[in-house]
C-alpha cells in the first residue's frame, strides 16, 4: 500500500537549455512543504513537470522522473493556457483570494479544466491499486476527487486545499460552483489550513447542495465526508540548521559587513497580487514621508520570485512594481544608501537562509494567503531568538503566530506603525515573542502536518467501513 500524491505541479520542474532538459525544484508552498516528505516514505507523486514537452521527448522525461518516484502528466500548450493560466489562475485563484474583479468566467477555461482533471484521473488510474491512499492537492484539481470516486468507489481519498476557501457570498459568484463542490465531495477527508476556511466550506456546501451537515461532517449520497483544519508547517530543523552551514555563515558575514548601524527589513514572495507587494511599498513610502528620521537607517531587501508571468494581471503587477521601486529609490536614495533593494528572480536556499538569519525585520503582508510559509521559515531561521515578524492578519499563519506584530494589510498607516514599532523593539521583547513563535513552528512542523492528515484519513476511512458493515 502506497500513498499517491497528486498535484498540478510536480515538486520538480523541467528547464530547457540548448535542447537539454534539467530538473530543478518548483517554487511555491506546496512543493517546498511536501517536497522533502514524499522522498522519505512509500509514496509516489503525479503532476505536471511545468513546461510543454513534445511527444517525441516524453519517454525521456518519464524515464528520468520515475527514478525519483515522480509520474508526469503532460499538458499541451492549449491546456496550459486554458486550464492552468485560465481557469485555475484567472478564475479560482482570484475568487478564492477575494479579488473577484480579476476573474474571467470563460466557458472555454471551464471546459478545459474539466478535461484536464479527467486527464489527471487517467494518469492516476494507471499507477493506482485498490489499497492505495490517494492524496489530492489544491485548487487546480477540485474535480479530481469526484472523478476518481466514480471509478474506485471504495478508495481512500484525501483532499487538501492550500489556498483560502472564500465565504459563501464570494464562492457563489462562480458559474460552475455546484460542479466544483461536488468534485471536492468525492474525497473522504477535506482539509484546509484554518478553521475559518472549514467554516466557509461547510456553510457554502450546505447552502448550495442538498447535503446535510452535523458539526464538521457532511452527508452526501450515503457517504460521509469529514472537513477539518490542518495548518501546514515547514521543515523547522532544515531552516534552523542551515544557518550554521559554512556557506551560509560566509554569506551572512558578507551581507552584514558595513551594515553595523543599518536595520535590514526582508520580504520574500512569489510575484502575486494576493501578496500585497505594492501596498507594502506604499507603506515604506509613507514611512519615509512621515518619519524622515529613518531615512538612511534601514534597507528593504525585497525578493520577488517570478511566477505565472504569462497571465496578464501578473505581468501588469510586475511592471507596476518596477515602476514604483524605481520611482521611490530615485526620490529617496543618496550616493551610498538605497531604500529598496529589489530582486526579481529566485535564489538558492543558502542565500535565502542567510537573508532570513540577517534580517532584523521580516515583512509579510499578503492581502490574503492560505497559510504563508515564508513567515515560518523566518522564525525557524532565528536561532538567537531575535528579530521581529510583521504579519498580515489575512494570512493563515497569523492564527498560529500570534506573537508577531499583526497588521491589516489594507491599512498602510497600520503597516507603517508596525515597522516603526519593529525598528524600536527592545531585544528582550523580540526574544520573548520569537521564542514563543519558534516553539509553535518547531512542534507543528511539516512532518507533523503530513502524519496528522494521513492518520485522520485512515481514521475516517475506518469509521466509514465500520458503518458499512453494521
Ligand atoms: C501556491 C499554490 C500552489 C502552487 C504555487 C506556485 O502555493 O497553492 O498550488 O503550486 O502557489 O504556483 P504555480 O502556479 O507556479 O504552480
Amino acid at each position: 500500500m502506497k500513498t499517491v500524491i497528486i498535484s498540478n505541479r510536480l515538486p520538480v520542474k523541467i528547464i530547457e537549455n540548448n535542447n537539454e532538459y534539467t530538473f530543478i525544484p518548483s517554487e511555491g508552498g506546496l512543493a517546498t512543504g511536501l517536497g522533502d516528505v514524499y522522498k522519505n516514505g512509500n509514496s509516489i507523486w503525479i503532476g505536471w513537470p511545468g513546461i510543454e514537452v513534445p511527444e517525441e521527448r516524453q519517454q525521456e522525461v518519464i524515464d528520468k522522473l520515475s527514478k525519483l518516484n515522480l509520474y508526469p502528466v503532460f499538458l499541451t500548450q492549449d491546456e496550459i493556457n486554458l486550464y492552468y493560466e485560465g481557469f485555475s489562475n484567472e478564475v479560482l485563484w482570484p475568487v478564492f483570494h477575494y479579488l473577484v474583479t480579476y476573474a474571467h468566467y470563460e466557458q472555454s477555461y471551464w471546459d478545459c479544466y474539466k478535461s484536464v482533471n479527467k486527464k489527471f484521473a487517467k494518469a492516476a488510474l494507471k499507477v493506482l491499486s485498490d489499497k492505495d491512499k490517494i492524496w489530492i492537492q489544491d485548487y487546480q484539481l477540485l474535480l479530481l476527487p469526484g472523478i476518481l470516486r466514480n471509478k474506485l468507489a471504495q478508495s481512500t481519498i484525501g483532499f487538501f486545499q492550500h489556498i483560502p476557501f472564500p465565504s459563501y457570498e464570494i464562492f457563489r459568484l462562480i458559474p460552475w460552483r455546484d460542479e466544483l463542490l461536488n468534485g471536492m465531495l468525492g474525497a473522504d477527508l477535506i482539509g484546509f489550513h484554518t478553521y475559518d476556511d472549514v467554516r466557509h466550506f461547510l456553510s457554502t456546501t450546505t447552502r448550495l447542495l442538498p447535503v446535510n451537515s452535523s458539526a464538521n461532517i457532511l452527508s452526501s449520497n450515503d457517504r460521509q465526508i469529514v472537513v477539518e483544519a490542518f495548518p501546514m508547517g515547514i521543515d523547522f530543523d532544515k531552516f534552523s540548521n542551515l544557518t550554521s552551514k559554512d556557506e551560509v555563515r560566509k554569506e551572512i558575514e558578507d551581507f552584514r559587513a558595513g551594515k553595523e548601524n543599518m536595520k535590514v527589513i526582508l520580504s520574500i514572495d512569489r510575484l502575486d497580487y494576493s501578496k500585497g507587494i505594492l501596498e507594502r511599498l506604499k507603506a515604506i513610502e509613507l514611512l519615509l514621508q512621515l518619519h524622515p528620521e529613518y531615512i538612511g537607517k534601514f534597507e528593504l531587501y525585497m525578493i520577488v520570485v517570478p511566477s505565472r508571468d504569462t497571465v496578464p494581471q501578473y505581468r501588469d503587477l510586475r511592471d507596476h512594481i518596477d515602476q514604483f521601486v524605481g520611482n521611490l529609490n530615485a526620490r529617496y536614495r543618496s550616493v551610498n544608501w538605497i531604500p529598496i533593494n529589489y530582486f526579481y528572480r529566485s535564489f538558492p536556499i543558502e542565500i535565502l537562509s542567510a537573508l532570513y538569519a540577517t534580517a532584523d525585520i521580516c515583512l509579510v503582508t499578503p492581502m490574503r494567503d492560505g497559510m504563508n510559509l515564508v513567515s515560518k521559515e523566518y522564525v525557524a531561521s532565528r536561532n538567537n531568538n531575535d528579530g521581529v515578524l510583521i504579519l498580515s492578519e489575512m494570512a493563515g499563519a497569523s492564527k498560529e503566530l500570534t506573537d508577531a506584530v499583526i497588521v491589516n494589510p489594507n491599512n498602510l498607516g497600520d503597516i507603517m506603525e508596525a515597522i516603526v514599532v519593529a525598528l524600536k523593539m527592545p531585544l528582550e521583547e523580540q526574544q520573548t515573542r520569537m521564542k514563543a513563535m519558534r516553539e509553535v513552528v518547531e512542534k507543528f512542523n511539516v512532518k507533523h502536518w503530513v502524519n496528522n492528515f494521513i492518520l485522520r484519513l485512515n481514521e475516517v476511512k475506518d469509521s466509514q467501513n465500520s458503518l458499512l458493515t453494521k
